[in-house]
């Protein structure tokens, strides 16, 4: 997959790490982190975790980690994978896992496009995606996460009757998004009437971004569905 560099659209400057946080990375990151490079072997990457890697999810852009957190200890037989290019993000998962006790989290502090690339085909039954950086200038619609080829991406990783989530509270991503969508005839759109995008999937709770209100509209949810016949 090739793709524009990764840009930052919040808060470029990092915050100085806690040192909590700094300790954390030094020594709980290496036992949860992906390798750093190569195709990902889910078996051997949840080899210690509770339910193995038999149901796994990606979670990308999981921003500080409460959502990824709070799925994980609530799915403990599940499989979570987080990915965050923001170090601080990291960081602050990393306490919340800790705290947690959980044992079904790896992360990787990366670009998820690059990320995709590396998992195998039909082996992921969720992806995540929750309130992405918006982008809203024209100019820099080309650098939103939702593209044809991650789309595309998702389709292979999933398995069949897989699902893809996401939110966003401006207008116009939710209708590029459903245009990227439509481009992959793999991924359907699960909703029938209005209450099905209005109202968030049973279990969620909003993440620290959708709390901020910054959108143009309330947040829509929306979920697709990998064809189960192929
Ligand atoms: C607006 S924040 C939302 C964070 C969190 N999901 C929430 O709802 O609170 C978007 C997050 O996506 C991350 N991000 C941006 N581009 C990414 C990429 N290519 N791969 C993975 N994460 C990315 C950002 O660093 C940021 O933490």
């Amino acid at each position: 997959m090739t793709h524009p560099p990764l840009r930052s659209y919040g808060r470029i400057k990092a915050r100085t790490l806690k040192p909590r946080q700094a300790a954390l990375l030094e020594t709980l990151l290496p036992k949860l982190a992906l390798p750093a490079d190569g195709p990902i072997d889910l078996d051997a990457l949840f080899s210690g975790a509770p339910g193995g890697a038999r149901d796994v999810v990606l979670e990308i852009g999981f921003g500080g980690g409460e959502h990824l957190v709070a799925q994980a200890s609530a799915h403990p037989g599940t499989g979570f994978i987080g990915v965050e290019p923001f170090l601080n993000g990291v960081a602050s998962c990393l306490r919340h896992i800790e705290e947690a006790g959980v044992q079904n989290v790896r992360l990787h502090q990366g670009d998820a496009r690059d990320l995709l690339a590396r998992l195998p085909d039909a082996r992921l039954n969720r992806v995540d995606i929750l309130f992405p950086d918006p982008w809203p200038k024209q100019r820099h619609w080309k650098r939103r996460l939702i593209q044809r080829d991650v789309v595309w991406a998702f389709a292979r990783v999933l398995k069949p009757g897989g699902e893809v989530r996401f939110a966003t509270d401006w207008a116009h991503y939710a209708g590029w998004t459903m245009e990227m969508f439509h481009t992959e005839p793999q991924l359907r759109w699960l909703a029938e009437r209005p209450v099905d995008w209005r109202r968030p999937w049973p279990g969620h709770a909003p993440t620290r971004y959708e709390e901020k209100r910054l959108g143009d509209i309330a947040p829509i949810f929306l979920r697709f569905e990998r064809a189960k016949g192929a």
